[in-house]
């Protein structure tokens, strides 16, 4: 089998995706005229034209601003669902979507009109396309740990349709032990725990992910290279990382794919995963993400499964449905 046929034929679980990051410029352009607002863009190609990143924050900023078109529930669910028919093209069978409410809330959209559209898509995607999935909420960490609080007491009703919480936004300079104690409380109130950490910031924000925080998973943790200690703790544990190549990539965490350190990671033993983190940003899904670490970095088949194993190894799926995934993977 030649290794594109392989990659599309692997059963994969996305475990890294923001839903506000797939938002298709053809999608924006339509909700913003649906719901008369006005978008800094002309057309189509301008868009793409402003995904031009230097860093997370040049990013970030883009990312808000597309995210205010969205207000109606319906608007919501396009979103998720267009990103599920993405998946359906890729073989991801499960994935687990971060959502960031405070966007939304901020700026007077009720988290009642979010989780609706958001869960409806969910519902129908494992009706219809057969894909099963999870939701993530993360807090803003640029935001305060008041805040914070304040969104988990709004999530408190949706608990059970939102998996775990998660940490994302603005890296550097808002350390994991800003949320120590809102994370205590997420956990005491029975939700599993994920953050971003060492994308930007520095491996000592992953050691307090970990020991502060108590997370489950790791979101990127690249910089966790740069700590033997850290690899040989993350390696014992199996925590799982959850890399996102063709971001690193846009985001110029690396300067070119060839120097990116999925495979060193893998080769030595991590828990490494492939993902696509905001792919109507980056320029690719998730095969996309698979492909352009396989042509730079020359990856093995034995590798490609292996990354899908550790997809469902790290996911929040039953030991069941892992162990079919896993088994299906090693059939091929
Ligand atoms: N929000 C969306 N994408 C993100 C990323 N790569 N890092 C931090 N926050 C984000
Ligand atoms: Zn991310």
């Amino acid at each position: 089998m030649q290794q594109l046929e392989l990659i599309r034929a692997l059963p994969k679980a996305e475990l890294h995706v923001h839903i506000e990051g797939t938002f298709e410029p053809e999608l924006m352009f339509a909700i913003a005229q649906r719901n008369q607002i006005e978008i800094p863009y002309k057309s189509i190609d301008e868009v793409k034209q402003a995904y031009n990143f230097h860093n997370l924050q040049s990013f970030l900023d883009i990312y808000y601003a597309g995210a205010q078109v969205l207000i109606h529930e319906q608007d919501f669910y396009d979103l998720a669902w267009a990103y599920f028919e993405k998946c359906a093209l890729d073989r991801v069978v499960h994935t687990e979507m971060f959502f960031d409410p405070q966007t939304h809330t901020d700026r007077g959209v009720a988290f009642e009109t979010v989780i609706n559209g958001l869960t409806r898509a969910c519902d129908d995607a494992k009706q219809q396309l057969n894909i099963s999935s999870h939701l993530i909420m993360c807090f803003l960490r640029h935001l305060s740990e008041a805040a914070a609080f304040d969104t988990l007491a709004q999530a408190l009703p949706y608990k059970d349709q939102i998996i775990a919480i998660g940490l994302d936004s603005s890296e550097l300079g808002h350390p994991p032990e800003k949320f120590e104690r809102v994370f205590a409380k997420a956990a005491e109130a029975g939700f599993l725990l994920v953050a971003h950490a060492g994308e930007e910031g520095p491996a000592d924000y992953v050691w307090q992910a970990l020991d502060l925080l108590k997370v489950n998973r790791i979101d990127h943790g690249v910089r966790s290279e740069e700590d033997p200690a850290l690899l040989q703790r993350l390696k014992a544990e199996q925590m799982p990382l959850t890399v996102c190549p063709l971001s690193n990539l846009k985001l110029c965490v690396v300067d070119q794919m060839q120097q990116h350190n999925i495979q060193r990671l893998l080769q030595q033993g991590l828990c490494v995963t492939v993902n696509s983190d905001d792919p109507a940003y980056f320029g690719g899904y998730m095969n996309d993400n698979f492909i352009a670490i396989t042509e730079a970095l020359d990856l093995t088949d034995t590798a490609l499964k292996q990354l899908a194993i550790n997809s469902f190894n790290a996911s929040f799926i039953s030991t069941a449905d892992k162990q079919k995934w896993i088994a299906e993977i090693e059939s091929i």
